[in-house]
């Protein structure tokens, strides 16, 4: 085993000292991490570009068949015999594909689950950030950036939704761009950008294009910035209540890290490889199926319904009261929220129970969305009153006001308390007259200061 690992060693560094001879790279652009970060939960936002990577693999075998033409005249139609051969180009092409093509239904259920997932890892990603305090100095860009980010994912699902061009991504895609048009400035100059010439086909193209250059483009574009950045900054550091606790790690620091090859590229391969077995099981267990094209006569009882993550959204505006405008308006002001939260959060303490409002503003927001979406999905178009609003979430966050107000009192006093019993406090760890220096971070030191 040993000549055996003495070899493997021996030839890594064979190779890599080749490849930095050849190219003058002196170290991988992918930085070292400390071994405390190898559990998945330090890693969410690799998971999120493992599936983005699918994304587009997945997506560029999709495009040999896909035909963005609402004509029913192309080649996909002419395939399918009768009843089929009337139905648009967009949609034939798609059950050509999913019917006729060897894998094709496993490759078109895999990029629409793995959008979910990349969707569902992204959520999972932002509220780790948002409940540790990542997004705390010196990782205010990254959190912005990042921010960005999840506006360009949600538009890849708003637009890809539209392509198999059924009946119900239609009727969803018409209300989201009656919403879209409606945004305060942006409104105006992106209605006649989306809508194209009007004609449905004008619609389809234009969400194409979105979604298959503009979008991958931008998200690309962003995805580098935010890892660029998280090179730049290192992985965020355990949450702390101990204000002078850095947040970056030193050169020093970083040489004793486990390095990015072999350990974090095998590390990530293999949840990669989970991420992938995950995927397809479940697209060979449950594949999708095609609903109905759209001006299909013989269709009846066609509901209109986004997918899950605008289903907040969509029910949102059956709220009584709650116009186009207003749906618009709140959705802005919770971006921004979102966006400009490190300058909103200005404590330098990074731990929940430091941050009672945060915290009590992001468990609010979060049961927000799950109910909204779980209500959407039961009773999608069915009026709500206000009544009906104000007894579910007036309740709902009062309640975490309470918990959260409790647990905040309870934690930081006895806190406080057991502070005040130590002699010398451990180094590194938060002290009510602030010493000067922080000692450099370890796991031990970080374990200790979330007691
Ligand atoms: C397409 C979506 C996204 C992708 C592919 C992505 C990818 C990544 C990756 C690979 C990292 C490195 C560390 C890790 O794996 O966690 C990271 C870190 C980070 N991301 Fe994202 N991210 C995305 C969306 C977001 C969003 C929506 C936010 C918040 C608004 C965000 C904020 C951050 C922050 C603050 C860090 C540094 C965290 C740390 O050091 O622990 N990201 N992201």
């Amino acid at each position: 085993m040993g000549v055996l690992s003495n070899w493997y060693n021996r030839s890594l560094d064979r190779i890599w000292g080749f490849v930095e001879d050849r190219t003058g790279m002196r170290k991988w652009a992918l930085r070292p991490q400390p071994d405390f970060t190898f559990k998945p939960s330090y890693w969410t936002g690799a998971f999120v570009a493992v599936a983005f990577l699918y994304q587009v693999v997945s997506g560029a075998l999709l495009l040999l068949y896909y035909q963005p033409s609402t004509a029913p005249t192309l080649t996909a139609c002419g395939q399918l015999a009768g009843a089929y051969s009337t139905a648009p180009a967009a949609w034939c092409s798609t059950y050509y594909l999913m019917n006729s093509v060897p894998m094709g239904n496993l490759l078109i259920s895999t990029h629409l689950y793995g959008a979910y997932a990349m969707i569902f890892l992204m959520f999972v990603h932002f509220f780790r950030g948002y409940y540790l305090g990542v997004y705390k100095a010196p990782r205010e860009f990254s959190w912005m950036v990042g921010s960005l980010l999840m506006v360009m994912t949600l538009g890849m699902g708003f637009t890809g939704y539209l392509l198999p061009y059924t009946q119900i991504s239609y009727n969803a895609t018409n209300v989201g761009l009656v919403l879209a048009i409606r945004l305060p400035t942006f409104g105006p100059l992106l209605g006649p950008f989306i809508l194209a010439d009007g004609t449905s086909q004008g619609l389809l193209s234009r969400m194409f294009d979105a979604h298959v250059v503009l979008i991958p483009l931008a998200l690309a574009g962003l995805l580098y910035a935010h890892i660029a950045l998280f090179e730049s900054h290192g992985i965020a550091p355990p949450a702390t209540s101990d204000p002078l606790q850095r947040r970056r790690f030193t050169e020093a620091e970083d040489r004793q890290h486990v390095p990015f090859f072999p350990h974090i590229l095998f590390y990530m391969t293999k949840w990669g490889a989970v991420y992938l077995g995950v995927l397809f099981g479940i697209a060979a267990l449950w594949p999708w199926s095609l609903p109905t094209y759209v001006g299909n006569t013989a269709a009846v009882g066609v509901v209109t319904e986004p997918d899950w993550y605008f289903l907040w959204l969509f029910k949102f505006v059956d709220f009584a009261g709650v116009t186009p405008v207003i749906a618009v308006g709140v959705s802005t002001v919770l971006f921004l929220y979102f966006l400009f939260l490190p300058y909103l959060d200005r404590s330098k303490r990074t731990h929940p129970r430091d941050r009672p409002l945060f915290i009590w503003a992001g468990t609010s927001l979060l049961e927000f969305f799950i109910l909204m979406t779980v209500w959407g999905g039961e009773t999608p178009g069915v009026q709500i009153t206000q009544m009906t609003v104000a007894t579910t979430l007036g309740p709902l966050f009062l309640v975490n006001a309470v918990v959260i107000g409790l647990f905040h009192w309870r934690y930081r006093s006895s806190y406080q308390r057991r502070l005040a019993a130590r002699v010398t406090p451990y180094p590194g760890a938060y002290a009510p007259s602030p010493s000067p220096a922080s000692p450099p971070l370890s796991a031990s030191s970080e374990a200790k200061s979330l007691e």
